[in-house]
């Protein structure tokens, strides 16, 4: 089969978040299985040596009205693998700044510049792609122009994957992206893309998709219900004979600790000595008292309302009052609860470490250095972090939702199979809970190791999930044929 991916993020050129990592593991893991696998993903101005890919299409005129000056844009090549290529768009005005997710005016306009480009790449490489897979609200649009504009030319017969990453973020833009597109006006309709006087552009991937996934089998159920669907439940219920859940993976070129170059000493399931001095480097490097016997928690996060790390914050007082625990948290994102963790860092200065920004290789030194990672999520597509946790012997304390619910086995005393601390309430008792919960477990030596151990024999492959993207595809096209 030829597959085309088309995402804002990709790993290691672009990451915001989990996405990057999501959509480079996939492509990897299916480009492996003798499919002819491409993604088309924007240049961004942060891209380090962008001006050396290749370049692919010198100028490449986008069907897209408004300003004509702005409808050209320059294809670059590089490789992700030998046998995967990356397309990448080059248009300084849209995508010519370092930021991903810019709020800008004209956000809708450079999303749906995204999507026509890859559409036009395509015809004018002429590869024309069996699946078209897109990822998330941006590339939302990309099913709607198959099923209308697009339909009389050689892309006619592309079948459509959406993989909803996050519901939440769902693209609410202005009227005129459908002139833009050229889409028909008959789609600013209630059962169609309108939305609050605007288009959303995820409701359109829903709802003209061949097919439709998320990233975990429980958040496929989740989002079904208005308590997760953001407003959109009722047109996912409608797409539900179409609506499957993938867990993703871990890819191991980036996240395995025999391997990391990031992390203080190396480990493995056989050899935990190295988790010792990856747990001393961390302490020392964030000032820490280098203490090997209290119970290091680690967060690496957006602090997002979604992460619910905002119901941390009593409960961590409450035991770093007792001098039982330390903790380090890496993110950024919402201003008041940085503050409120900058002070709870003031307050415990031996046992409390933060640091707010994007840090890649301290995220990899929080996953091999703590004891415990704590992901206490309101809602959880699937979430990346408890699955390195896993692997880095870092026990995971996670709510029960969404991939934690299916990728963490919940313990209580004299378990065999649990992997991790597990808590159903979104709320500060529940958290409070599961640290006390996590605090019993780690008293007892053998019992921590065990739930250690068994979390690293974990198999998060990205292998499987292709399998299952794979078969997802075949479906698909069944249907469009
Ligand atoms: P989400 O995509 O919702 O943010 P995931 O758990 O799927 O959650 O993925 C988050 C990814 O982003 C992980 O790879 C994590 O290490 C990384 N990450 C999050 N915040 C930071 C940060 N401040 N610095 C470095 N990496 C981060
Ligand atoms: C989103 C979700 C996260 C998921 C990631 C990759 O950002 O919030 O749960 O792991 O996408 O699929």
């Amino acid at each position: 089969m030829k597959i085309l991916h088309i995402t804002p993020e990709l790993t290691p050129w672009s990451k915001a978040g989990g996405l990057g990592d999501a959509t480079a593991g996939l492509v990897k893991a299916l480009a492996q299985e003798q499919h002819q696998i491409r993604v088309v993903t924007p240049l961004y101005g942060s891209i380090a040596g962008r001006e050396d890919f290749p370049i692919l299409i010198p100028s490449l005129k986008v069907h897209v009205a408004g300003d004509p000056a702005k409808a050209h844009c320059r294809i670059r090549q590089t490789n992700v693998t030998e046998k995967c290529e990356a397309w990448f768009i080059e248009h300084e005005d849209y995508y010519g700044s370092s930021e991903i997710y810019p709020a800008r005016e004209d956000a809708g306009e450079r999303a749906a510049f995204l999507s026509r480009a890859a559409l036009d790449i395509c015809l004018a490489m002429d590869w024309i792609p069996d699946v078209i897979h897109c990822h998330d609200w941006t590339t939302g649009l990309v099913p709607v122009l198959l099923n209308t504009t697009a339909k009389g030319t050689f892309l006619g017969r592309t079948a459509s994957v959406l993989t909803i990453h996050n519901l939440q973020h769902q693209g609410i833009h202005g009227r005129r992206i459908l002139p833009f597109l050229n889409l028909p006006e008959w789609l600013y309709h209630p059962d169609e893309l309108e939305c609050f006087g605007g288009i959303n552009f995820l409701k359109g991937g829903i709802l003209h998709a061949t097919k439709v996934t998320t990233v975990s089998p429980t958040y496929a159920k989740e989002i079904l219900t208005p308590a997760y669907g953001f407003g959109l439940d009722e047109y996912i219920r409608r797409r539900q004979n179409d609506l499957e859940g993938i867990l993703n993976g871990v890819d191991g070129d980036d996240w395995d600790p025999q391997t990391d170059p990031q992390i203080a000493q190396n480990f493995s399931e056989k050899k935990l000595a190295g988790k010792k001095a990856c747990k001393l480097d961390l302490q020392k490097k964030l000032n820490l008292d280098p203490n090997p016997n209290l119970p290091l928690i680690g967060v690496v996060s957006r602090l997002w309302e979604q992460k619910g790390l905002d119901l941390t914050l009593h409960p961590l007082r409450r035991f770093l009052q007792e001098g039982k625990i330390q903790f380090v948290l890496l993110g950024s994102g919402d201003i008041a609860l940085e503050n409120a963790f900058r002070n709870l860092a003031e307050e415990f200065p031996l046992q409390v470490a933060v640091r707010f920004g994007y840090d890649n290789a301290l995220a990899h030194q929080i996953e091999a250095g703590s004891d415990f990672f704590l992901m206490p999520s309101r809602f959880e597509p699937c979430g990346l972090n408890q699955l390195y946790s896993l692997a880095y012997g870092t026990v995971p304390i996670v709510r029960s939702t969404g991939g934690l619910a299916d990728t963490v086995k919940p313990w209580t005393p004299g378990s065999k199979e649990a992997t991790g601390i597990v808590f159903h309430d979104a709320d500060s008792k529940a958290i409070e809970w599961a640290l006390s919960q996590a605090l019993e477990l780690y008293a007892d030596s053998k019992a921590y190791k065990a739930v250690q151990k068994k979390g690293m024999k974990c198999q998060f492959s990205w292998k499987s999930a292709a399998e299952s993207y794979l078969a997802c595809y075949k479906k698909a096209l069944n249907q469009r044929t």
